[in-house]
């Protein structure tokens, strides 16, 4: 009776074994991607997006940067023309945003005015296949950026996204990453 029950515990083991290995065979083939979809004109998004995507070693990580080049001048007349719905800069890239193939979308922004840029909303206007995907959104700011964050999870879950995970990166002076990185590490765990 002993060695019975024994027998059926260890063949119970090794299809468990099995069973583990396979899953993560299998999981090997399947490694979710995620995408980060930022917008930089200082660059500390940008900064905040990698560190972010420094730690999320479960998924295969892409990003689609939108970046404003050029002196300061150039910038401001570059932004200027945005907000007066002139996207004409970034049109090639509008235009081509498809998620479908993405697991999850991360969307990063600065806080221009409380909101976030003008660009945010064509982003999630015109990219295609982004209801039903999970989704994670943060900005950058100096002093506060909580309704802009608000204002994309409000946007991202009106286009049939759930946002599952938020945050503000915030300093008045000199950002760093030791936030993003925790942030980063906290989003991958979720998924081990
Ligand atoms: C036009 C403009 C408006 C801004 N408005 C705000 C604001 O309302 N609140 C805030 O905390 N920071 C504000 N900032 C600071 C930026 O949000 C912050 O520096 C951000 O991290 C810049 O990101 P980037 O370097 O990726 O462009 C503003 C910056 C600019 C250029």
């Amino acid at each position: 009776m002993k060695t019975y029950f024994n027998e059926i515990g260890s063949n119970a083991v090794k299809l468990f074994v099995k069973t583990k290995m396979f899953i993560k065979l299998f999981s090997l083939n399947e490694i979710m991607k995620a995408l980060i979809i930022y917008f930089t004109m200082t660059g500390r998004t940008k900064q905040t997006a990698e560190a972010i995507a420094s730690k999320l070693s479960v998924f295969d990580v892409s990003f689609l940067p939108i970046e404003l080049n050029g002196n300061s001048s150039e910038k401001k007349k570059y932004l200027a023309s945005m907000r007066k719905n002139d996207f004409s800069l970034f049109e090639t890239i509008l235009n081509n945003i498809d998620f479908s193939s993405f697991d999850i979308l991360l969307f990063g922004m600065p806080t221009h005015g409380r909101f976030p840029p003008k660009i945010f909303e064509e982003i999630v206007s015109k990219g295609k296949n982004l209801s039903g995907k999970e989704a994670v959104v943060f900005t950058t700011a100096r002093i506060t950026g909580k309704k802009a964050l608000y204002h994309m999870k409000d946007k991202v879950e009106e286009k049939g996204a759930r946002v599952i995970n938020q945050n503000v990166f915030r300093k008045l002076f000199k950002l760093g990453t030791e936030d993003a990185i925790k942030f980063g590490i906290q989003l991958n765990t979720r998924y081990k």
